[in-house]
């Protein structure tokens, strides 16, 4: 089942997700719904606070569904390694119609449990290290333009607050 994305400005997207303790069969539906709710909406990864659920669960998938066995479910992530820096240009499905360069890690390890319960590592370089480092930020309440600094982020701030006070946010 699809469920909505919400927006930059929602307190839960702005606040540090808990740990899931059991995965238990809500997050089992949790995980099937943001999945189908990331390949709906075109993504390579999506955290459950973008679906309003404040836990520390992301899926994430660098082919966007083209490629078998590209699908990632992590469940209280934390990064193992990170090394090295890339630059590219970032979204966000919680921002829609907005993006920048954000620097990011070029090498990361992950270890998170996936939806059996098996704790897994998982190196990711270029595009799925991206994701990762983006998802994860997410579970710490924080967006790809928290990163930024100076006069972008305030433009797109000043954007977004102008979208949301006109109601077309
Ligand atoms: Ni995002």
């Amino acid at each position: 089942m699809i469920r909505p994305i919400l927006r930059y400005g929602e307190d839960v997207l702005h606040r540090p997700a808990a740990d899931i303790d059991e995965i238990t069969p809500e997050v089992e539906a949790l995980i099937d719904d943001m999945i189908d709710t990331m390949y709906a909406a075109s993504g390579v990864g999506l955290a459950a606070p973008q679906v309003g659920v404040p836990l520390r669960l992301f899926v994430a998938d660098a082919s966007s569904g083209q490629e078998a066995g590209a699908l990632i479910v992590m469940i209280n992530p934390t990064f193992i390694e990170r090394d090295g820096v890339q630059r590219e240009d970032e979204g966000c499905l919680s921002v829609p119609g907005f993006n920048a360069a954000v620097p990011r890690p070029s090498r990361a390890v992950i270890r998170g449990r996936d939806r059996d319960g098996t704790s897994r590592d998982v190196e990711a370089t270029g595009i799925l290290a991206r994701a990762f480092e983006h998802e994860m930020d997410h579970l710490e309440g924080s967006l790809f333009l928290d990163r930024l600094r100076g006069v972008r982020r305030e433009m797109m701030l000043r954007k977004i607050g102008k979208l949301r006070r006109t109601g077309k946010w």
